[in-house]
C-alpha cells in the first residue's frame, strides 16, 4: 500500500523518461504528450539547453540561497518577465496558488491603502486559482469549496463574459478594489473570454480605478501563441499570477505588478522561502530564452491552429464545441466522457478529460505538425469510437 496521501485519481502508469514529446512508461511503452504535465513542461522532455543550464546550476554548488542575500538568477528571471509582461515588478513563489494568493493580497492591501476597510474581488464563475484557503474561495467551483467553510469573504462572483453582471456591481457595491479573472479557463473547460469583454471590462477597471488581474497561470507563457492572453486583448493589467509553463518543470510562481498595483507591497508585506532561488530561476531564464530563440509562440499558433481545424473537420459536426487558442484546446462533448483519458493511455497519448466532459490538450509548446498530426491520428478514432457507442447505447 501506498503511503502518498490519496488525494488524486491516478491512471497506473508511471512516465520513467522523456524525449521532446514522447515519454516512456516503467514497461518501455511510448506515449506522445498532449498534455505536458498540465501545461508545465513547456520545453518537453530533455530540452538540451534545459538539461544543460539546469545541470550546470546543480553543479555549481549553488541550488538555494536566502531572499536574505541578492540572488543574481532572481534578478535575471524578473528582467526577463518585466519584459514581456510589459509590468514592473516580479515577487517569486513556487506555485500558481501562492502566485494567485499573492495578487489577492495585493488587492486587499491596495484597498486598504484607499481607505476601503473591507476590500472585495469580483471573481469568475467556473474559474480556478488554487486550492488555499483565500484561493479555493476565489474558485468558481461549489467542487472545490465542499468541506473548507468557512470560505475566504470580500470575493463577488459573475458569468464569464457577461459585462452587465459587472456593471450592476459597479453601480452598487463601493467595496469592490479588482477584478480578477482566468482569462481562459483552463480546469473549467477551456472557457475563453472575448477580447472585446476583456477590453471592455479593463475599461471598466480604469474608470473604476480597479485592478485587473489576470491569472494566466495555464494560460500564458506563450501557449496562446503570445506570451499573454491579455496581449490577444492590447492592453496591460495590473497584476498577472504566473507558474505551471514558467520553467519547463522546476516548481515556480510569480506575482507580476504593474500600474496601480506597483509599489503596494512593501518590505514585510509578503515573503516565500523559497521564491526565486537560483535553481528555480535558472529554470525561468532558460525557458523564456529557449520560447524566444526557437519561435515557440508562432510553433504554438501553427501546430494549434492545424490541430484545431483537423478536430472541427473531423468531429466538429458531433460535438459539443472545439474552442480554444494555440496550444490550449478544449474538445467539449455531450457527455461526461472520462473514460477517455485511459483510453487515449492504451492508445499511447496522453491527454485530459476536464469539467466532465472536456477532453483538454495542452502540449509542450515543442510539438511539431507532424507530431500535432499523430495527436489527431490518435484522440479522433477514441472520439468517434466514443461516439458511436453513445449512439447506439
Ligand atoms: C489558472 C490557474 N490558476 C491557478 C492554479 C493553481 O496552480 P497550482 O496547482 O500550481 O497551485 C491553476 C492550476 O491548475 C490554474 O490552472
Amino acid at each position: 500500500m501506498s503511503h502518498v496521501m490519496n488525494t488524486y485519481a491516478r491512471q497506473p502508469v508511471a512516465f520513467v523518461r522523456g524525449e521532446g514529446v514522447w515519454l516512456w512508461d516503467e514497461a518501455g511503452k511510448k506515449y506522445l504528450d498532449a498534455l505536458a504535465g498540465i501545461a508545465v513542461n513547456t520545453l518537453g522532455y530533455a530540452h538540451p539547453r534545459f538539461v544543460k543550464a539546469i545541470t550546470e546550476r546543480v553543479k555549481s554548488g549553488i541550488v538555494h540561497t536566502s531572499n536574505l542575500f541578492r540572488i543574481p538568477e532572481q534578478e535575471a528571471a524578473a528582467d526577463r518577465i518585466a519584459a514581456i509582461t510589459g509590468l514592473d515588478e516580479v515577487f517569486f513563489c513556487n506555485s500558481g496558488l501562492e502566485a494567485n494568493e499573492a495578487a489577492i493580497k495585493v488587492a486587499r492591501k491596495y484597498g486598504h491603502d484607499r481607505g476601503v476597510a473591507e476590500p472585495a474581488i469580483i471573481v469568475m464563475e467556473k474559474a480556478f486559482h488554487g486550492r488555499s484557503l483565500a484561493t479555493l474561495s476565489a474558485t468558481g467551483s461549489r467542487k472545490v469549496q465542499a468541506g473548507f467553510e468557512p470560505l475566504v469573504s470580500g470575493f463577488v462572483r459573475v458569468p464569464l463574459n457577461d459585462l452587465d453582471a459587472v456593471r450592476q456591481i459597479a453601480e452598487h457595491n463601493k467595496n469592490v478594489v479588482a477584478v480578477f479573472i482566468e482569462p481562459i479557463q483552463g480546469e473549467g473547460g477551456i472557457n475563453v473570454s472575448r477580447l472585446d469583454y476583456l477590453r471592455d471590462l479593463y475599461a471598466i477597471c480604469q474608470k473604476k480605478e480597479w485592478l485587473f488581474m489576470c491569472d494566466e497561470v495555464q494560460c500564458g507563457l506563450g501557449r496562446t501563441g503570445k506570451w499573454f492572453v491579455y496581449q490577444h486583448a492590447g492592453f496591460l493589467p495590473d497584476v498577472v499570477p504566473l507558474a505551471k509553463g514558467l520553467a519547463s518543470g522546476i516548481p515556480v510562481g510569480a506575482c507580476v505588478v504593474g500600474g496601480r498595483a506597483k509599489g503596494v507591497f512593501k518590505p514585510g508585506n509578503h515573503g516565500s522561502t523559497f521564491g526565486g532561488n537560483p535553481l528555480a530561476m535558472t529554470g525561468v531564464v532558460t525557458t523564456i530564452d529557449t520560447i524566444k530563440e526557437e519561435n515557440l509562440m508562432a510553433n504554438a499558433t501553427r501546430v494549434g491552429d492545424l490541430v484545431m481545424s483537423s478536430l472541427k473537420s473531423q468531429i466538429g459536426n458531433s460535438v459539443a464545441e472545439i474552442r480554444g487558442m494555440g496550444l490550449m484546446i478544449g474538445v467539449e462533448l455531450k457527455e461526461p466522457c472520462g473514460e477517455l483519458v485511459k483510453q487515449a493511455l492504451d492508445a499511447g497519448l496522453v491527454i485530459n478529460v476536464t469539467a466532465d466532459n472536456v477532453v483538454r490538450l495542452l502540449p509542450p509548446l515543442v510539438m511539431s505538425e507532424a507530431e500535432g498530426r499523430q495527436v489527431l491520428e490518435r484522440l479522433v478514432p477514441l472520439v468517434k469510437a466514443f461516439l458511436d457507442k453513445r449512439a447506439a447505447a
